[in-house]
């Protein structure tokens, strides 16, 4: 692989221990995927927040990079296991708090901005078409391809910190306009319409395309937290993060169009739903907020419950600055007024959920899968208006 004299420098130590570990892990990812060498790139999210993800060992490594690490591009945070400044109300426990702000502390130290949220495009980190950048987290790299026309892998969490202590990446990938040419059509012949249709489109993708670029027809067009269902349930069932969306979003490079195609018809769609429904009748806890709630949607969330009491536990999640900016305009009070909880820095699946075998409804198919998988939670998925309901009534109808 071909470095430049800056970058065999930082390989042989001459910013420190962490960001020579850094040169090391990405000279050895460019081994294995073939990268002729590197490319900068404009800004990073990084993954690996949650305490309960990562464990003593990774909140060690953490550290030891922290000693001399410093981020040399702009550089933000995936959620952590907890509300940073309402773990307590979260029921949280004071043991795990401490190791979690240690995680967010060694992060800090690097210079890594603590936005703990997984809609960095609306909090501050927000690309240009055609930039390089190095994202993890499933849902933002999808959306960071296909919604903004950046060029990212999907990062895992050690090799998106060696991309923020030396402002590189390997160059392969979807790094490359070759591969990011569409190879499959799908035609969605549902009039997609919601959050968990949408999500529901992604899983089925997911589940069927595998990681070819898809090119979506159709002639329904997503609003934002559709398009962010979507980006999240693409990738968490397997699909590529980059697709291309008719009507909306940046268009796919020059080149002869998919030789293959494949349908998604609306009773896949129901099925694709179906299929992820464990839950009781009786329904625990509501979640809102996968990926993490706009001000928008917090508004609309306002307007749905239209004065009603929630008798049953409900979250909404999302990033502190948008909680800010909800909070300035009464949003947050109305939601408070009415027994909501506006969680920040965190989400349902993230955070460590004592409460095996409860059921949890959700209008998100990927937030649906890690519920299930981190938190060994029952599930239901449905509309934002249906889980309103549940949280109303405390069923699921
Ligand atoms: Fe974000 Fe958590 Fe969902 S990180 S995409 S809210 S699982």
């Amino acid at each position: 692989m071909k470095l430049t004299d800056s970058e065999q420098a930082l390989l042989d130590g001459s910013q420190g221990r962490a960001t020579r570990k850094a040169m090391e892990i990405l000279v050895a990812l460019g081994h294995i995927y073939g990268a002729e060498d590197l490319v900068p790139v404009r800004s990073v999210q990084v993954s690996g927040v949650s305490f309960h993800n990562l464990g003593q060992a990774g909140l060690q490594w953490l550290e030891e990079m922290a000693v001399d690490g410093r981020a040399r591009v702009l550089a933000t945070l995936n959620p952590a296991g907890m509300d940073l400044e309402d773990w307590q109300g979260q029921g949280i426990d004071a043991g795990f708090a401490a190791q979690q702000l240690k995680v967010v502390g060694a992060y800090e130290a690097m210079g890594v901005a603590p936005t703990c949220t997984c809609i960095p495009y609306l909090t501050g980190n927000l690309p240009a078409a055609g930039e390089h950048v190095a994202w993890a987290e499933s849902s933002a790299v999808a959306y960071v391809n296909s919604v903004i026309g950046a060029r990212s892998n999907r990062e895992g969490g050690p090799s998106a910190l060696a991309a923020a202590l030396t402002g590189r990446t390997p160059r392969y990938g979807l790094h490359l306009v070759r591969n990011r040419r569409p190879t499959l059509e799908v035609v969605a012949e549902d009039t997609l319409e919601g959050t968990e249709r949408w999500g529901a489109l992604g899983r089925v993708i997911g589940r069927e395309a595998g990681g070819q670029v898809v090119w979506i027809r159709g002639s329904s067009r997503p609003s934002l937290p559709e398009l962010k269902s979507l980006c999240a349930a693409v990738v968490t069932f397997g699909g590529s993060p980059l697709f291309y969306l008719q009507g909306s979003g940046p268009a796919p490079p020059p080149g002869p169009p998919p030789v293959d195609s494949m349908a998604v018809t609306a009773p896949e769609l129901d099925e694709a739903l179906v299929e992820l429904a464990d839950g009781d009748e009786r329904v625990d806890l509501v979640c809102l907020g996968c990926p993490h709630a706009s001000l928008a949607e917090l508004s609309e969330l306002v307007g749905l419950l239209d004065g009603r009491i929630v008798t049953t536990e409900m979250w909404v999640c999302t990033a502190r600055p948008v909680a800010d900016a909800a909070r300035e305009l009464g949003v947050v009070e109305s939601l408070e007024r009415a027994g909501v909880r506006v969680v920040c820095d965190t989400c349902f699946a993230v955070a460590p959920l004592d409460r095996p075998g409860a059921t949890v409804a959700t209008d998100s198919v990927k937030g649906c899968y890690y519920g299930r998988g981190h938190n060994k939670l029952r599930m239901h998925v449905g509309s934002v208006a249906r889980c309103v309901d549940a949280a109303v009534t405390g069923r699921w109808r």
